[in-house]
């Protein structure tokens, strides 16, 4: 009869005991980690150059977030717009106003305003605007009520655990194409199965192994 074990597996009891341990501080590191304020960074709302405000811009005058954020279909990064953006409204709307003198000097001198970056992912982690927002997630899924914003602030942890949530069951979270910007978007009763259904038509699969986030 062959051996079943080879004779190495005399040392398994020993190396699963010893993996106990490092899997249980592993456990307690991951959670301390991940749970220390610094890292579920959700509220972070830094005080801005210029007060601008979503709330106004989109909400009141229904502004669609791509006139200013034009590159979030097209690529990695969803662009901040630059001055030009704002100059195409107030070269003629507030031109006096003392809130909008940075963007008038940032017009004059053709420096750009330094927008203080609210999302951070770590370099190791890679992250593209235009895959999600090209397959039906919408910018509500991730940045929260942007349209009610006066400063904007993180809505949701960004962790890796969050991400994979997502990436294990997009049927619960996918919209339309048309419903992309869409804030307070309302999900149809069976939005589940008509999502279902276009992840099937579709082959939308998003990745859960290491090597597509981490490279
Ligand atoms: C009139 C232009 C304009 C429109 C329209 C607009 N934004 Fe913005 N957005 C900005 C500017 C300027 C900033 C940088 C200043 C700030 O954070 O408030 C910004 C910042 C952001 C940020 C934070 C970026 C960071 O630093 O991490 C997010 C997220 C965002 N916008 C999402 C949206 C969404 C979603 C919409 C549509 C519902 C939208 N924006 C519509 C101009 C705009
Ligand atoms: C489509 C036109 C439009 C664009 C583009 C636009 N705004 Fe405005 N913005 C307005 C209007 C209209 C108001 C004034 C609403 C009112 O009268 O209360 C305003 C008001 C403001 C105010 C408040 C001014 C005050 O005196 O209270 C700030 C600050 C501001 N905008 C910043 C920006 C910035 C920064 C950008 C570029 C990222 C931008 N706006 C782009 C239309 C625009
Ligand atoms: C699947 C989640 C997700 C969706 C959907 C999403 N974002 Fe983001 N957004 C992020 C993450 C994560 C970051 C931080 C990226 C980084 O640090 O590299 C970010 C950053 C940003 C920034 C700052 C610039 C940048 O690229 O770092 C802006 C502006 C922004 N998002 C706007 C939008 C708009 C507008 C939409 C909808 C059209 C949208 N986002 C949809 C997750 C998302
Ligand atoms: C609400 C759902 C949702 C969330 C949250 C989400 N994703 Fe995705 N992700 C998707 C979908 C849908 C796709 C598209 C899959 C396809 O193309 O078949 C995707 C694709 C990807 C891809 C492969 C496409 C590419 O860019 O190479 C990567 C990498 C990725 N996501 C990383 C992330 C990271 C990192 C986060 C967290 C910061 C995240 N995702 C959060 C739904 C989500
Ligand atoms: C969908 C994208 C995605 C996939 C798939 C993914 N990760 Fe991550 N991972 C992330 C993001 C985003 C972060 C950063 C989280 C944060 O900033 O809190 C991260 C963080 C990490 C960290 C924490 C690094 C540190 O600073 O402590 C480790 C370790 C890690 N990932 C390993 C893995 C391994 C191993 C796998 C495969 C089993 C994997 N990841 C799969 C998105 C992903």
């Amino acid at each position: 009869m062959p051996q079943l074990f080879p004779k190495k597996a005399n040392a398994l009891p020993l190396l699963s005991l010893g993996g106990l341990v490092v899997g249980g501080v592993l456990t307690i590191f991951l959670v301390w980690y991940y749970f220390s304020p610094e890292f579920t960074v959700v509220g972070y709302a830094p005080t801005q150059p210029v007060p601008y405000s979503h709330r106004l811009h989109v909400d009141q005058l229904g502004m669609d977030c791509r006139y200013c954020h034009n590159w979030v279909e097209v690529s990695n990064h969803a662009n901040v717009p630059p001055t030009q953006t704002c100059m195409n409204c107030h070269s003629q709307i507030r031109t006096q106003s003392l809130r909008l003198l940075p963007v008038r000097e940032s017009w004059a001198t053709g420096e750009p305003i330094e927008w203080i970056k609210v999302h951070h992912l770590p370099d190791y982690a890679h992250f593209s605007h235009a895959a999600h927002v090209k397959n039906g997630v919408g910018c509500e899924t991730c940045h929260g009520r942007v349209d009610q914003m006066e400063v904007v602030y993180q809505a949701e942890p960004l962790s890796m655990g969050w991400c994979l949530e997502c990436h294990r069951q997009p049927e619960l979270y996918l919209r339309p194409h048309d419903e992309i910007t869409t804030m307070g978007y309302v999900q149809p009763a069976d939005f589940v199965e008509r999502n279902l259904e276009r992840i099937r038509t579709e082959g939308i699969q998003p990745p859960t192994n290491c090597s597509a986030c981490h490279y």
